[in-house]
C-alpha cells in the first residue's frame, strides 16, 4: 500500500510543528529557572550601590567587607566566593545568606524587617566582594 507523498504531508507538518513547540516549551522553561536567580540578587549598578548603603548602615559594625578578619561576626570578603559560610558551614549561596538574614544561626540579630529588594540589593554587594 503506498501511501503519497501529497497525503501524508500534513502529517509530517503536524508532527514538526509538535516536535518544535515541545523544543520551544523546553528553551522556556530553563529559561525561566535562570531568570528566577537574579531576582534573588539584584543585578544593575545601582542595585549594588543601594546594598553597599544598606550594608554600610546594617552590617559594617559586626562585619569587615574587605577581609575576613572578626569584628563581631566573621569578615565577608569574597563570601559568596567560597565553598561554605563560615559559621554554620552551609553551602555559600544567596539562599543560605538570605536564610542568616531571617534566622541567624546565633548571635547575630534578625533582619526580617528588611524587604526583599533590600535583600537583593545586599547580596548584589556581597556577590562582588
Ligand atoms: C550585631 C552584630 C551583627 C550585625 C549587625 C550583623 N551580623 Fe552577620 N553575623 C554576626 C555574628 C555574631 C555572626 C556569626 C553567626 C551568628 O551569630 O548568627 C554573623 C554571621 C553572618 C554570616 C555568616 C553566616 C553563616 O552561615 O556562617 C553572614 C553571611 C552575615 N552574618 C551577614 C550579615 C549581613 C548581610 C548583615 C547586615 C544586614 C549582618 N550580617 C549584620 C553579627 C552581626
Amino acid at each position: 500500500m503506498a501511501i503519497s507523498f501529497r497525503k501524508s504531508l500534513p502529517v509530517i507538518l503536524m508532527f514538526s510543528a509538535a516536535i518544535a513547540f515541545y523544543a520551544l516549551s523546553e528553551i522556556y522553561e530553563r529559561n525561566k529557572e535562570k531568570a528566577d536567580i537574579p531576582s534573588l540578587i539584584t543585578s544593575d549598578y545601582e542595585g549594588i550601590v543601594r546594598g553597599r548603603k544598606i550594608f554600610d548602615s546594617k552590617c559594617r559594625f559586626c562585619h569587615d567587607a574587605y577581609s575576613t578578619e572578626t569584628l563581631v561576626g566573621p569578615g565577608l570578603k569574597g563570601i559568596l566566593k567560597r565553598e561554605r559560610l563560615p559559621v554554620s558551614n552551609r553551602p555559600s549561596t544567596p539562599e543560605n545568606i538570605l536564610r542568616q538574614l531571617r534566622q541567624p544561626v546565633d548571635r547575630m540579630p534578625a533582619f526580617e524587617y528588611l524587604s526583599e529588594e533590600e535583600t537583593s540589593d545586599i547580596l548584589a554587594f556581597l556577590y562582588g566582594l
